[in-house]
Formats: structure tokens, C-alpha cells, sequence
């Protein structure tokens, strides 16, 4: 899909930044502590694998994987991550991560949904958790036609992100009931940071992404909310395309 190596005037900046700057060094040193207090990293993790049904011989993609959410408890089944972020800082957190458990099967690049290069073969599995929602919608399509593209035939996508299911006449009360909830779970800085999510970032509504993952040719398997405010999808390129 990609046609060349100059980029088009036209492209939209990913690295800019939009939203939380998770390219801050302060933001990246404080993410895991901030992020656990609503999230549980392994559990979640291991959900995943089995979602995707990981096996020891498996490659996987992390895209947007931030401090290694995910990458690091992959990276201790699967044969080889991914780790794929536009943020020098979080991938810096990753990477010291990986090195406290000896981890050397993980492959760091600072890169986006637009920009990474795949240049191994076709993997098992793309991942994406929360962060898709950085790019405005017309290049969330570009991306999952990227994406699609680095999986092989019968590889699955999981996506998991904040994605808004309400009809739209409810946006007030629905933010309103994101922002204060999240105070009372994680503090006012994580209610603060779900401000600048909903004005700057740009999470969008389910039957936007359904038609997206549809169009680039995916197979939607499972689709499910387990979080407030978030879907997770997981979808299969097609043997055979
Ligand atoms: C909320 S964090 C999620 C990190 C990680 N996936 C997790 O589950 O904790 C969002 C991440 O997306 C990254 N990001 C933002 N825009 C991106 C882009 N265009 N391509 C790839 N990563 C991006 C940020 O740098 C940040 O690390």
C-alpha cells in the first residue's frame, strides 16, 4: 500500500502530539504506577494470549505498546515481540523492563501505525491496547490496512480501546460519568488526563471502527466491552487473502 519512501505533504503528523505526551519523560516514569491503579498488567495480559490463542512459536506486533504492557509478559511465551511505540520515553521504560528479566527476544521500534515498516515475515497477531484513539478516523482506516497487511492469512488483531457505544444525544452525561468516575478509582490526575482524552484525542464510535476493520477485510470474531467505555475486537484476516 505504501508507495514510496518521501513523505507526502498531505500525510498527518503522528508524532505531534495529540492529547496526553506520552513523549514527556516525567509521563512515561509514572505511567505504570498510574495505570495500575485500574488496570492489573499481567491478568490483562494473559487474556490477551489466550484471546489469540499465543503459541511458543509465535510472532506478535505491539503497536502503540507503551511501557510493555503487554510486550513484556508476551515476550516470556511467544518467540518474538514487536514492540512498536512513537514515544522515545515510554519504549525507553519497555526496554529497561525487558532487560530486568533478561528478556532478548523483544524488538523495539519508534515508529506509529503509519509509519512502522514491518520488514520480518507476516506475524500471528497484531496488538493494540488503547491507543489507536491518537489518530483521527479517516487514518485509523489507513492503519487497520496496515495492520492487515502485516498479519498472515488466518492472523488475528486484537484491539482494545476507548470507543463510545452510547447514542450520541448522551455524550454529556457519559463524560461526565467517565471523568468523575475515574476520579474517585485512580485520583484527579487520571480524571484530568480523561479531560484531555475526550477534547483532544479522538475516540469515535463503534460502527466507525465496525466499518473500518469490515472494509480493510477483516473478519470481526469477537466483539466485547469489559471495561467501562471500551470495546476489545478481535478479528481475522482470512485464510486464503
Ligand atoms: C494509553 S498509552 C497505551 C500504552 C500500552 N498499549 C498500554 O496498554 O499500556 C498510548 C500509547 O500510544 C502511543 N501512541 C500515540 N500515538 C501513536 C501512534 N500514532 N502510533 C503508535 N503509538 C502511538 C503513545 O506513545 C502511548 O505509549
Amino acid at each position: 500500500m505504501d508507495t514510496g519512501s518521501a513523505v507526502p505533504l498531505w500525510q498527518y503528523d503522528e508524532r505531534a502530539k495529540a492529547g496526553v505526551d506520552y513523549k514527556d519523560a516525567s509521563v512515561a516514569a509514572e505511567y505504570d504506577k498510574q495505570h495500575g491503579k485500574f488496570r492489573d498488567f499481567e491478568k490483562d495480559a494473559r487474556a490477551v494470549m489466550q484471546l489469540l490463542d499465543l503459541k511458543p512459536d509465535h510472532t506478535v506486533i505491539d503497536l502503540g505498546c507503551g511501557t510493555g504492557a503487554f510486550v513484556i509478559p508476551a515476550a516470556r511465551s511467544c518467540r518474538k515481540v514487536y514492540a512498536v511505540d512513537i514515544s522515545p520515553a515510554m519504549l525507553d521504560r519497555c526496554q529497561e523492563k525487558a532487560r530486568a528479566e533478561g528478556l532478548d527476544n523483544i524488538e523495539t521500534h519508534c515508529a506509529g501505525f503509519l509509519s512502522y515498516k514491518h520488514n520480518g515475515d507476516p506475524v500471528d497477531a497484531v496488538v493494540s491496547v488503547a491507543a489507536l484513539h491518537h489518530l483521527p478516523d479517516f487514518w485509523k482506516a489507513v492503519a487497520f490496512k496496515r495492520m492487515y497487511d502485516m498479519l498472515k492469512p488466518g492472523g488475528k488483531l486484537y484491539l482494545f480501546d476507548i470507543i463510545f457505544t452510547f447514542p450520541v444525544e448522551s455524550y454529556r452525561s457519559e463524560f461526565d460519568s467517565w471523568v468523575n468516575g475515574m476520579r474517585e478509582r485512580a485520583g484527579q490526575s487520571m480524571a484530568d488526563e480523561s479531560i484531555v482524552h475526550i477534547r483532544d484525542e479522538y475516540s469515535t464510535f463503534d460502527w466507525v471502527i465496525d466499518g473500518m476493520v469490515e472494509r480493510v477485510g477483516f473478519k470481526t470474531e469477537q466483539k466485547f466491552s469489559n471495561f467501562p467505555r471500551s470495546l476489545t475486537y478481535i478479528c481475522t484476516r482470512p485464510e486464503g487473502r
